[in-house]
């Protein structure tokens, strides 16, 4: 099943919960959540105590995205603050296995992720230990960039490996999807779709959730 996983980045804050139960309506899979420490990405914004609120705000799993320095320090915080998927980056962590290992013994899904300048053969290692793979289809940082068109044949690569080494990872893009191209990223063999200002970007937000949804269905 294809899955629809607003990011709350672009979402507004003073209202959260309120936010959250328009993409549930919206038929919304997962809840994004985009950490970042202003060293490995240049903006900041929140951490676990953030991600503990929206689990009490909602029941659809949640889906923690680190764009921060040394993750392996906080992994362990945010699966107590109720993350069911937690991906780090191929850029930033040395001991990769090491660290997809701890996530997975803590009982979430483990994912790896790559920047747009980062190629799929980086992965060819750890592939058959992750639960799924982020391909970035923007520099990461901020909300409501530019898609950028290579990033669809990483996922198509992505999906060739899986299939011939009889892999199951899930295949995730995150970055400038919308209405208007979600349809050929899907075609491509994309599993899950992070959407932010095209969600919560538009004054009917259960409707852009749920448009996103038809269209991959
Ligand atoms: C970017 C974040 C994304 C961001 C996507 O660094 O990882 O999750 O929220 O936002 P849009 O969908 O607006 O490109
Ligand atoms: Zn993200």
């Amino acid at each position: 099943m294809k899955k629809i996983a607003p990011s709350i980045l672009s979402a507004d804050f003073s209202n959260l919960a309120e936010q959250i139960r328009e993409v549930e309506l919206g038929g919304a899979d997962i809840i994004h959540c985009d950490i970042m420490d202003g060293k490995f990405v240049p903006s900041i914004t929140f951490g676990p105590i953030v991600v503990k609120a929206v689990r009490r705000i909602t029941k659809l799993p949640i889906d923690v995205h680190l764009m921060i320095k040394d993750p392996d320090n906080f992994i362990e915080d945010f699966v107590d603050a109720g993350a069911d998927y937690i991906s780090v980056h191929q850029e930033e962590v040395v001991h990769l296995h090491r660290t997809i290992t701890k996530i997975k013994e803590l009982g979430a899904k483990a994912g790896v992720v790559i920047n747009p300048a980062t190629p799929v053969n980086t992965l060819s290692d750890i592939l058959e230990y992750v639960d799924f793979v982020l391909v970035m289809s923007v520099n990461p940082g901020f909300g409501g960039q530019k898609f950028i068109e290579s990033s669809l044949k990483k996922i198509a690569e992505l999906k060739k490996i899986r299939d011939d080494k009889n892999l199951e990872f899930e295949i995730e893009i995150d970055g400038g999807v919308s209405s208007s191209n979600i349809k050929k990223i899907s075609n491509s063999g994309c599993d899950i779709f992070v959407a932010g200002s095209s969600i919560f970007g538009k004054d009917n937000i259960s409707g852009a959730s749920k448009e996103l949804k038809k269209l991959v269905s």
